[in-house]
C-alpha cells in the first residue's frame, strides 16, 4: 500500500499522528521546537536524551514519548549532526532511517518537520517512501504487516502552495520510481526471468509514455541473429531464453542539449554459476544478479519525473545462467557481437560476457557517455565490503564527476583503477581475449575485460555486487534489494547536461 505524503503547515506539536520526527543538529541545542518540546512534555525530554546518549550525531534517533500537551503518540529527535554541512543527501538518509523506524513500531501515521534547507520538502517526500518500504507480494494473512504506516505530513515554514505540493508529489515519484528497483531485485526468480524483466519494463515505459518513455524488446532468435553470442551462451542452459531490453527517454518538448547517454545493467534473474555451479549457501541471493537491470529500470522511471534535456537509453543483458544439457562450458570459444573472439574460463564469469555484447551495442548508437553497472563480481565486495560500490572509467575526470554525483546523493562509492599491468591476465592461447583472468584483482580484471567492448566511448563501470541488496536495513536502505546508484546516475545526468562532457 502506498504511504499517502500531504504538505502541512501545521504546527508539529499540535498534530495528532503517532509519531512526529523533529531533526535536531550535533550539539543538541535546547533552542525552538526542541526548547518547546521540552516546555510541552517536561524533564523527559532531557532524561531522553541523556539515556540514549543522544549528541545529534548523524542518522542517532531518540524517541521520547509525548504527552502533556503534546498531541502526537511519540516524538523521535533525529541526528542531522553538522548544521553547517547540512545536506539534502543527510535529509534524505536519516529521514529515510526514522520513517521505516515508525514503520517498524507500527504507526500508521506521521509528522516531519521539515528543515529550513532548500528543497527540503522533495527529498522528505523521497525519505518517506523509501523508508515506508516493504516488499511483502509473497506474504499471506498473519504474515502481511498489520499496521503500514499510511500517512505522512511534511510540516513545514513554507508557504504551502501548488507549487510546494508539486515538488513533494515528485520526490514522491521519485522515491516510487528508485523502489521499482527495489521491487524487481526481491522478486523470486521463480517469479522473475528475462522475458517477464522485459514485459516488467515495457510496462514501465508505457505508463509512462507521455512523459517520453518507450521500450523494445529483442527476443532470443533476434539477439542471436544479431551475432550476440555471448549473451545467448549465458543464457542457453536455461529454458528460459534471453533478452536485450532496451528503454528510451526523449525529453517530451524536444532535446535541445543534444546529449546523448546511454546506461546499461546486466539483468541475471538468476544466476546459479552455471556448470562452474555456486556452493548451496546463500546461492538463494543470485536473485538479485539483475541489481544493475533493475537500476537502469527505476532511472529510467525517475527520468519519467525529473526530465532531463538530453536523450537517454537504458539497455539490459537479460538471462537466466543455469547448468543444462546445452549449457556453455569452460573452453568454449565464442564469437562477440563486435567480432573479438572469447575464450570461456569460468561460466559463474556471465555477468561480463552478458553485458559485452549490449556494451557494443551502446556503442553503435554513437553516444556521449555510455555507464554500465552491475552485480559483478565477488572481488568488489571483499576489496570494499558490502555497502560501497566500486567504479572504474576510461576518463579520471568523469570519474572524479561519478564521484560527486555519488556524493550528492548521499551514496557510498569509490574509485577503483584499471590496472594496466593485469591486462595481460586476459590474454588467451586460443582465442582474441579470455574473459576470467586470476585470483588476485578479480574486480579490476572484470572491467579490464568489459573495456574491450566499449571502443572510444567515454565510460564507467561501476560494481555495485556489494549494496545492490543488503542483508540487514542501513541508512535509507531496507533489507533485500536497495536500487542503490540510481540517485547517483540521477545526479550525474544532471551534471553532464549542465556543464557538458569535455574533459
Ligand atoms: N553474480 C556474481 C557476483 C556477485 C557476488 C554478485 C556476490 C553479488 C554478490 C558473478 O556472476 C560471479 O559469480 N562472479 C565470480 C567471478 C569469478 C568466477 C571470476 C565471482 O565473483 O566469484
Ligand atoms: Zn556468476
Ligand atoms: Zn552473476
Amino acid at each position: 500500500m502506498a504511504v499517502k505524503i500531504t504538505v502541512s503547515g501545521a504546527a508539529p506539536l499540535s498534530l495528532s499522528v503517532d509519531v512526529v520526527a523533529i531533526g535536531v543538529a550535533k550539539g543538541v541545542k535546547r533552542t525552538g521546537l526542541l526548547k518547546e518540546l521540552i516546555s510541552a512534555v517536561g524533564p523527559g525530554v532531557s532524561k531522553a536524551i541523556k539515556r540514549s546518549e543522544f549528541t545529534g550525531k548523524k542518522g542517532q534517533i531518540c524517541e521520547v514519548s509525548a504527552g502533556g500537551k503534546v498531541k502526537a503518540g511519540a516524538v523521535y529527535l533525529v541526528g542531522l549532526g553538522d548544521p553547517d554541512t547540512l545536506q539534502l543527501a543527510c535529509l534524505r538518509r536519516v529521514f529515510a532511517k526514522a520513517t521505516r523506524r515508525a514503520n517498524a513500531s507500527r504507526c500508521v501515521s506521521m509528522g516531519i518537520v521539515v528543515p529550513e534547507v532548500d528543497g527540503a520538502e522533495g527529498v522528505l517526500a523521497e525519505a518517506a517512501v523509501l523508508g515506508a518500504y516493504r516488499y511483502e507480494d509473497f506474504k499471506t494473512g498473519d504474515r502481511l504487516s498489520k499496521y503500514p504506516l499510511a500517512k505522512v505530513a511534511l510540516l513545514t515554514t513554507n508557504k504551502v502552495n501548488q507549487a510546494l505540493r508539486d515538488v513533494a508529489a515528485a520526490g514522491q515519484r521519485l522515491g516510487e520510481a528508485v523502489c521499482i528497483a527495489r521491487d524487481l531485485i526481491n522478486m523470486p526468480p521463480n517469479e522473475l526471468y528475462p522475458e517477464v524483466l522485459a514485459n516488467f519494463a515495457k510496462q514501465v515505459a508505457k505508463d509512462r509514455k507521455a512523459d517520453g518513455l518507450t521500450c523494445t524488446v529483442m527476443g532470443h532468435k533476434a539477439l542471436k541473429d544479431r551475432g550476440m553470442n555471448l549473451l545467448d551462451a549465458v543464457g542457453r542452459g536455461s529454458v528460459r531464453g534471453p533478452r536485450v531490453i532496451h528503454l528510451k527517454y526523449s525529453p517530451p518538448g524536444g532535446c535541445k542539449s543534444g546529449r546523448k547517454l546511454v546506461f546499461v545493467g546486466k539483468g541475471l534473474t538468476f544466476d546459479t554459476g552455471g556448470i562452474c555451479l555456486k556452493p548451496a549457501p546463500g546461492m538463494e541471493e543470485m536473485k538479485g544478479d539483475m541489481g544493475g537491470a533493475a537500476n537502469v529500470v527505476a532511472l529510467m522511471a525517475a527520468l519519467a519525473v525529473t526530465k532531463p534535456d538530453a536523450e537517454v537509453h537504458g539497455i539490459i543483458a537479460s538471462a537466466e545462467n543455469m547448468p543444462g544439457a546445452n549449457a556453455y562450458r569452460p573452453g568454449d570459444i565464442f564469437k562477440s557481437y563486435n567480432g573479438k573472439t572469447v575464450e570461456v574460463i569460468n561460466t559463474d564469469a556471465e555477468g561480463r560476457l552478458a553485458l559485452a555484447d549490449v556494451l557494443h551495442y551502446a556503442t553503435e548508437l554513437e553516444p556521449d557517455f555510455l555507464l554500465d553497472n552491475a552485480t559483478l563480481t565477488g572481488a568488489c565486495v571483499v576489496a570494499l565490503g558490502p555497502t560501497v560500490s566500486g567504479y572504474y572509467s576510461t576518463s579520471d575526470a568523469l570519474a572524479d564527476r561519478l564521484g560527486a554525483a555519488a556524493k550528492r546523493a548521499g551514496e557510498a562509492m569509490w574509485h577503483m583503477p584499471l590496472v594496466e599491468e593485469l591486462r595481460e591476465k586476459l590474454n588467451s592461447d586460443w582465442a582474441d581475449v579470455k574473459h576470467v583472468g586470476d585470483r588476485w584483482g578479480g574486480s579490476i580484471t572484470a572491467a579490464l575485460f568489459l573495456r574491450e567492448f566499449v571502443g572510444d566511448v567515454p565510460w564507467i563501470h561501476v560494481d555495485v555486487a556489494g549494496p545492490s541488496m543488503a542483508d540487514k536495513a542501513y541508512d535509507m536502505y531496507s533489507k533485500g534489494g536497495t536500487g542503490h546508484g540510481v540517485l547517483s546516475y540521477l545526479e550525474l545526468i544532471d551534471d553532464l547536461i549542465a556543464n557538458g562532457l569535455s574533459d
